[in-house]
């Protein structure tokens, strides 16, 4: 029998540089879509999918994100006496989604050293990682952090959520070697993290992963990879049973510029309260070259 998954790690202390100079006065997970930072969507998803604590690897501007997750009663009196009650609710129901846990990265040494540092808030269970730069919607459907947890909890074995991506962006991504496929399941032979050539698949990780804690002892002795960083991808490759799932959802990369501005359209897009209004606008846009 698998262990419940009930943790989620939302790294997202790293440094942000496409988003300068924006990212000097604010965390990149506090950067909004519409009205609600990109942190929030994945937090909701996480608590979507059966998650009870969130815990957040923050660095540089950790106040506003701890902020923003903490309970402020008197904003929401003040909301509440300009007659706006129902704001103060949501405002508040965003303090009690699940219980929140910070931890510090004081140093930038990559996705797998954010990872070692929730060793402790994790203690011995499994665990959902929800990466902040991909956004993923799967509108009507699981989202794409419950399909890897019921991967996992299907066949007790760590998970990679992936996708397939185009050959010329295979080099931005963790790309897993397949030893065999039964529907959306895939064995993992192996993994190399962003490949340059030869790469041994299509497969991108693609932002959720529901790790066991043996990872922990991996990480310790993953020797710096790719741009002298502590690679997730190098522990992962000697994770024993690795099996990748092939998630359903709509992507977007929101670490870059073009993503971002996508993943705001479309959420925009299905928004009852500005779909209209942004359709009739883009209708009537010319675009010149
Ligand atoms: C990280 C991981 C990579 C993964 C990617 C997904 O890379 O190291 O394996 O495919 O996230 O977005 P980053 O984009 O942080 O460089």
């Amino acid at each position: 029998m698998s262990q419940k998954v009930r943790k989620a790690v939302i790294p997202v202390a790293g440094a942000a540089i496409e988003f300068l100079p924006v990212t000097k006065g604010i965390p990149k997970g506090m950067m909004p879509i519409i009205d609600k930072p990109l942190l929030l969507y994945q937090v909701e998803e996480a608590v979507a999918s059966g998650i009870e604590e969130v815990i957040i690897v923050v660095n540089k501007g950790r106040e506003a994100i701890e902020k923003f997750f903490e309970r402020e009663p008197m904003y929401e009196n003040y909301l509440i006496s300009k007659k706006l009650p129902n704001v103060a609710s949501e405002i508040r129901k965003i303090t009690t989604l699940a219980k929140y846990t910070f931890v510090y990265q004081s140093e930038q040494r990559g996705l797998g050293h954010a990872i070692l540092q929730v060793k402790d808030a994790v203690g011995d269970e499994p665990f959902l990682i929800i990466l902040g730069d991909d956004i993923i919607m799967n509108e009507g459907g699981d989202p794409a952090s419950l399909q890897v947890i019921k991967a996992y909890e299907k066949l007790n074995a760590p998970i990679i959520g992936v996708q397939e991506v185009s050959e010329n962006e295979v080099s931005k991504y963790g790309i897993i070697e397949p030893q065999k496929s039964q529907g959306r399941y895939i064995k993992v032979r192996s993994m190399v993290e962003k490949p340059v050539k030869d790469a041994p698949s299509r497969y991108a990780a693609l932002g959720r992963y529901v790790i066991t804690p043996d990872i922990f002892n991996l990480l310790k002795t993953t020797i710096p990879g790719l741009d002298g960083e502590i690679q997730l991808t190098d522990a992962l490759r000697r994770q024993k049973n690795l099996v990748a799932y092939n998630f359903v959802g709509k992507r977007y990369d929101v670490g870059t510029r073009v993503g971002y501005l996508e993943a705001v359209i479309d959420i925009a897009l299905h928004r009852d309260d500005m779909k209209d209004a942004l359709k009739e606008y883009i209708k009537n846009k010319k675009i010149e070259d």
